[in-house]
């Protein structure tokens, strides 16, 4: 039996530039990749080269026969200091979109995938008394660079970022973290704030615009229920209400999140994946995205991310086999999805765990950058020109 997606379904994969780039000296991550006792297990360096390689990397997208790129504009190469714009930095993403539209892939850009300029985080951060006006700016700024995209993100995972600092300090005390802790409600609020003021600078000016959001399915195990529920209204819901009425909204989906009566319930070590000790789950893809779609019924969403961290490329396939056929059946329970980005195009820098989890669909040699595909990447490509699953 063939699965199949809606007509003019867009398949592609996802990166981000701090992961990618390489040599973002000018951003906080860069910052707190070099402090004392810094959480991070290495710092991100050159990443992967992809400052100077992105054109090898869209012939791949595209040489595979996907059809969208998803990538995200670096604020700090834009902006390095307060008010002086870097018009080499503006060409330069200007560039990839061009270079997308070449190739025939729909671009996706992202904002602010996690980074600030340094600037900023001593000047407030995401939480600053002046940062609505300065994202309001920053957002004018690259209007230009965004003409021809076609979906526009504001903001990447704010229900994730606003989890970050607690996640932070737990790592700075060498506290394991097993699962997403609860966003403090300030800083959820405050970037709810900045998505609005970019939002406002956007409509109109591009095709369309959102925020991408972190998607999980979320299971009550016994006397859990009502935990789950206040976990599900804190991480999520009050982030998908906050998104009615944009153009879209964006899905990253990567496992399942368990509760008991105490709290959140670690995996089994045998369903965890190489990354932050994930449940195996490939069907969360499918829950999270119905669950969206129930709480904002009509909205145009679009996965923006899925994927797993895994050594062992024969899994990601069947992983993603399994979650696109999820996929499937949230879309023909009603939920109107416009696409699926794979996570991600490159093994890549994986935030405080540097670069040893593998999410790529191509392996990128640590000294050389040499880019080794691997054979998901032709896998998908064939989902991507049968538009569906064989
Ligand atoms: C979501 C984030 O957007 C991305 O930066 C990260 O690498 C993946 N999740 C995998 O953890």
């Amino acid at each position: 039996m063939t699965t199949t997606f809606p007509e003019g379904f867009l398949w592609g994969s996802a990166t981000a530039a701090h992961q990618v780039e390489g040599g973002n000296v000018n951003n906080d991550h860069w910052e707190m990749e070099h402090a004392e006792h810094s959480p991070f297990r290495e710092p991100s360096g050159d990443a992967c080269d992809s400052f100077h390689r992105w054109p090898e990397d869209l012939d791949l997208v595209a040489g595979a026969g996907l059809n969208a790129y998803r990538f995200s504009l670096e604020w700090s190469r834009i902006e390095p200091e307060e008010g002086e714009v870097s018009r080499a930095g503006l060409d330069h993403y200007r560039r990839i979109v061009d270079g997308c539209r070449d190739r025939g892939l729909t671009p996706v850009v992202t904002l602010v995938h996690f980074t600030m300029p340094r600037w900023l985080v001593h000047d407030g951060g995401w939480t600053g008394a002046k940062t609505g006006d300065r994202i309001a700016r920053y957002t004018e700024t690259v209007l230009p660079v965004l003409a021809d995209a076609e979906y526009v993100a504001t903001l990447n995972e704010p229900n994730l970022m606003a989890a970050q600092p607690v996640m932070g300090a737990m790592a700075m005390r060498g506290e394991e973290i097993t699962g997403l802790p609860r966003p403090d409600q300030e800083v959820a609020e405050a970037l709810l704030g900045l998505h609005a003021r970019s939002m406002e600078v956007l409509r109109g000016n591009v095709r369309n615009a959102g925020m991408t959001l972190v998607g999980r399915e979320h299971i009550a195990e016994e006397g859990g229920e009502q935990l789950m529920q206040a976990e599900r209204a804190a991480f999520e819901d009050q982030f998908l209400e906050a998104a009615r009425g944009d153009d879209f909204v964006g899905l990253q989906v990567y496992t399942a999140a368990r509760f008991g009566p105490d709290g959140l319930v670690a995996p089994a070590p045998e369903v965890q994946t190489l990354a932050h000790g994930m449940e195996r789950r490939p069907q969360a893809l499918g829950a999270a995205v119905s669950r969206a779609a129930e709480v904002l019924p009509g909205m145009p969403l679009f996965v923006t991310e899925n994927g797993i961290a895994t050594a062992d490329d024969d899994d990601r396939i069947r992983f993603t086999t399994d979650a696109l056929t999820s996929l499937a059946a949230a879309i023909a329970g009603g939920a109107d999805v416009r696409g699926y980005l794979h996570w991600s195009l490159l093994d890549n820098f994986e935030w405080m765990l540097g670069y040893l989890p593998t999410f790529g669909l191509v392996a990128v040699d640590r000294q050389t950058f040499t880019r080794t595909p691997k054979p998901s990447l032709a896998w998908l490509g064939e989902v991507a020109r049968r538009n569906g699953l064989a």
